[in-house]
């Protein structure tokens, strides 16, 4: 099992806005996943000039997840870092990807502070995130 911190998480989050792809919004955004097994995945934004086709960092990282470790993992956490607000919560879209592999947490910054560090980690449940959700157990 793992022992990595949510700050830890957060981090790597944040790392992974180095690769972000943002020619439009200038926006980068990290993700980073925990998995079941302690794995950590990461994803960042990639923009497209045909504006919605746009990937958001936490889908990037679900679909890298599934790409090089299959569909059988649950998500333990996933962590969200935007180089330029913070905190930075998941879009609607998102949530219901990270939910249809049993994503319990949701971890942000909960505030950015003056000396631009990366803020502490705020940890939210995903039932808060995502109330009433529709997922694969309800088919
Ligand atoms: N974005 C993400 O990658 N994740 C979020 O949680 C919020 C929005 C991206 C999409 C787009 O590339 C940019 O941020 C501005 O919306």
């Amino acid at each position: 099992m793992s022992h990595i911190s949510d700050e830890e998480l957060l981090a790597k989050a944040y790392a992974a806005t180095e690769n972000s792809y943002v020619p439009y919004s200038g926006f980068p955004v990290g993700a980073a996943l925990l998995l079941d097994d302690g794995t950590v995945v990461t994803g960042c934004n990639v923009e497209n000039a045909s504006y919605g086709l746009t990937n958001c960092a936490e889908r990037t990282a679900v679909f890298r997840m599934v790409a090089e470790h299959g569909g059988n993992h649950k998500i333990a956490a996933c962590a969200i870092v935007g180089r330029k607000a913070a905190p930075c919560h998941p879009c609607g879209a998102c949530r219901q990807v990270l939910h249809e592999f049993g994503c319990k947490r949701v971890i942000v910054e909960s505030e950015r502070p003056e000396n631009g560090d990366l803020g502490a980690p705020a940890s939210i449940d995903f039932e808060k995130i995502l109330p009433y959700a529709f997922g694969p157990e309800d088919l």
